[in-house]
C-alpha cells in the first residue's frame, strides 16, 4: 500500500508499461514497438534525416493504432489520486500516447513529447496538434516555412535519443521535489529503468529522504533502488494501491 495523507507530495513516473493492458506495445518486450525496426533509424535525428518517409510511417502506424485505445485502470487511479492530493500530486510519463489525460489527469510533464503532435524540423512554430497518419511515401511539410520559400519537412513532435527532453520538465520536477520536504514520495510505473533522466529520479527522490514505491511487471534495471517493489500488471495494482 502507498499511504497518502495531509503531508503526502507525490512524485509518479510512468512508463510504457502502464499502457500495455491498453493495447500498447511496450518498447522492450517481446514484440515491442521496435520489432522490425533499429532504434535509432525511427527514434533518432539521423535516422530521421536518412529517411523521413520511414519513420513517418513508423508514426503513422502509431497514430493510427492510437484510434482503437483507451486508458486502462491504472491511468484512472492515478487521475484519482490527483484528484485527491491536487497540488501535491505531479505525474511524470515518458509515454507519447495521451493517455494519462484521456484518464482525466491535468499535473502531467510528458517528458518525450507526444504523437498526436507534429511540428517543423526547421522553424521554431510551436508544436502543433496533429491526429493525420499519413499514408505510405508522404512525409508532410511545413506550411509556414513554405510561405517563406524554404522546404522543411514536419516531424513528430516527440524526443529522440540524444535530443533534451521537454524544456521545463527537470525544473518543474526540482521545484516539486523541493516543495514536497519529509512528505516526498515516489511512484514508478511500467518502467525499464534504462533510459534518463527518467530513470534517475528514484535516486533524486532518495538523496532527499523521501520514500519509493515500484510497480512493475517483471523487476527492471533500478529495482534495487527501490524502498518497495511490488512484481504485478499496473491495471490490477495501482486501483488498490492507495490507502
Ligand atoms: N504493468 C506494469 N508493468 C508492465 C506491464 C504492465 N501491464 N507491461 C509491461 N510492463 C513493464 C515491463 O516489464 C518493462 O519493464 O513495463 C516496462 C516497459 O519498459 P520499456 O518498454 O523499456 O518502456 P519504457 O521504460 O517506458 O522506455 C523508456 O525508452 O524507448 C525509449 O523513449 C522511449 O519512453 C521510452 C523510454
Amino acid at each position: 500500500m502507498l499511504p497518502l495523507d495531509a503531508s503526502t507530495y507525490l512524485l509518479v513516473l510512468t512508463g510504457a508499461g502502464i499502457s500495455a493492458e491498453s493495447g500498447v506495445p511496450t518498447f522492450r518486450d517481446a514484440g515491442g514497438l521496435w520489432e522490425g525496426h533499429a532504434v535509432e533509424d525511427v527514434a533518432s535525428p539521423a535516422g530521421f534525416a536518412r529517411d523521413p518517409l520511414m519513420v513517418w510511417q513508423f508514426y503513422s502506424e502509431r497514430r493510427a493504432n492510437m484510434t482503437a485505445v483507451a486508458p486502462n485502470a491504472a491511468h484512472h487511479a492515478l487521475a484519482e489520486v490527483e484528484r485527491r492530493l491536487g497540488d501535491r500530486f505531479l505525474l511524470v510519463t515518458q509515454n507519447v500516447d495521451g493517455l494519462h489525460t484521456a484518464a482525466g489527469s491535468e499535473r502531467v510533464i510528458e517528458m518525450h513529447g507526444n504523437l498526436m503532435r507534429s511540428r517543423c524540423s526547421v522553424c521554431d512554430r510551436a508544436p502543433f496538434e496533429d491526429r493525420t497518419a499519413y499514408r505510405r511515401g508522404v512525409a508532410p511539410m511545413c506550411g509556414v516555412c513554405q510561405r517563406a520559400g524554404r522546404d522543411a519537412l514536419l516531424r513528430p513532435d516527440i524526443v529522440w535519443f540524444g535530443e533534451a527532453i521537454v524544456a521545463g520538465a527537470l525544473p518543474r520536477i526540482e521545484t516539486f521535489v523541493d516543495a514536497a520536504g519529509a512528505g516526498l514520495r515516489f511512484l514508478a510505473v511500467g518502467t525499464s529503468g534504462l533510459v534518463y533522466p527518467a530513470a534517475g529520479l528514484v535516486d533524486v527522490v532518495r538523496a532527499r529522504g523521501g520514500r519509493s514505491w515500484l510497480v512493475n511487471a517483471d523487476a527492471p534495471a533500478n529495482a534495487r533502488s527501490f524502498d518497495t517493489v511490488t512484481l504485478g500488471a499496473a491495471g490490477k495494482v495501482l486501483p488498490e494501491m492507495f490507502a
